[in-house]
């Protein structure tokens, strides 16, 4: 069954990455790796990381406010705000809240949705089902993270994979036929211990004893979650694509999670998707979790490279596990 009334797209995008850069060098003088086994490994040369004094908001703060200009939208005109992360601010408030009164967005519902990776497709899922069913006009849909701030930097299974940003995007009612035309969301918690911060919540609050374990930063199965990713963001696409009956070879661009660049080549084969069509910011930013996949389309935005009319399908694989994929017409004149 389908609500549907009016067409949902992609009005407008930002981003913003931290200033400082940390090298692959640079972390070969703090753990035992090498940029060797880092690029050949991953396909990361350098991560963003954010100063002592900025948090998640503060990125998001940047990224809205780029996307606000971009789309031409006013934040009084926004009726929804959803940050996607799993590295707020604070448990409470939700940063959705903290940026709605930053922005001075007055008439603005607000607030943070946690699928990690696939945080961004699952927002933007979301704020198209209130704009498709008419209930708002004007949604901002942000991915942010402020990882660093979670990393063992003497685990160099981990240390090496993750940077800091933040990547937002403008959703309202655009041209019939156009905008987000279907979408996949999926999870399955029995993975769930694959990708976690053990102490982070009620399960086992953080304390000096789970501190000096470092059980309040994250541990990842990594090989677990490699063999996980390499079907699910394929998969997750397949299924989008299906539920409108739109073969493979109509996509135009993939915009996927950037975990690592041999999860993302796979993905592409899967699809049958040449490397050229797939946009890539894994190398200078590492995985930023649910920033990776709406930085990378502001950035590809921004140098013009969607045309109106093409078919761009974003898709992400996180924590959870989740997955989620996006079937977007672009409905931007460059
Ligand atoms: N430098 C040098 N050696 C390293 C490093 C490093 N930074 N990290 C691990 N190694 C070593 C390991 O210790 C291991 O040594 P051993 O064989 O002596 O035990 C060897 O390299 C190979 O380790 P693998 O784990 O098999 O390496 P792999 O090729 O699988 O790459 C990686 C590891 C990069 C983590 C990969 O498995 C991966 O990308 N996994 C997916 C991670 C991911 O996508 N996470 C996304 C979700 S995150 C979220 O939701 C927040």
């Amino acid at each position: 069954m389908t609500f549907k009334k009016h067409s949902a797209g992609i009005l407008g995008t930002g981003f913003y990455v931290p200033e400082k850069i940390l090298t692959n060098d640079d972390l070969s003088k703090i753990v035992d790796t090498s940029d060797e086994w880092i690029t050949e490994r991953t396909g990361i040369k350098e991560r963003r990381i954010a100063a002592d004094d900025e948090a998640t908001s503060d990125l998001s703060m940047r990224a809205a406010e780029a996307a606000l200009k971009d789309a031409g939208v006013t934040p009084e005109e926004l009726d929804l705000i959803i940050v996607c992360t799993l590295t707020s601010d604070r448990i409470i408030p939700s940063t959705a809240c903290m940026l709605q009164t930053r922005l001075g967005a007055k008439k603005a519902a607000a607030f943070d949705l946690s699928a990690a990776c696939s945080g961004f497709a699952y927002g933007l899922s979301v704020a198209t089902q209130f704009i498709e069913t008419g209930a708002y006009k004007k949604a901002l849909v942000i991915g942010a993270e402020t990882l660093s701030k979670y990393i063992n930097w003497e685990d160099r299974n981990t240390c090496v994979l993750f940077g800091d940003g933040a990547g937002a995007a403008v959703v309202g009612e655009v041209e019939d036929g156009y905008g987000i035309l279907s979408f996949d969301l999926g999870s399955d918690g029995s993975g769930g211990d694959a990708i976690q911060i053990p102490s982070s919540g009620s399960r086992l609050p953080v304390s000096k004893e789970t501190i000096d374990q470092r059980l309040n930063l994250i541990h990842m199965n990594g090989r677990d979650v490699f063999k996980f990713a390499v079907k699910a963001m394929g998969n997750t696409v397949k299924h989008a694509l299906e539920k409108i009956g739109m073969p493979q070879e109509k996509i135009d661009w993939l915009v996927p999670h950037q975990a690592n660049i041999r999860i993302i080549q796979s993905a592409a084969k899967r699809l049958n998707m040449p490397m050229e069509k797939v946009i890539l910011t894994v190398q200078k930013y590492g995985n930023m979790s649910a920033a990776c996949i709406p930085i990378a389309l502001a950035e590809a935005a921004a140098e013009k490279r969607f045309k109106k009319g093409d078919i761009v399908a974003l898709s992400g694989f996180g924590a959870g596990l989740t997955w989620a994929s996006c079937i977007i017409r672009w409905s931007k004149e460059n």
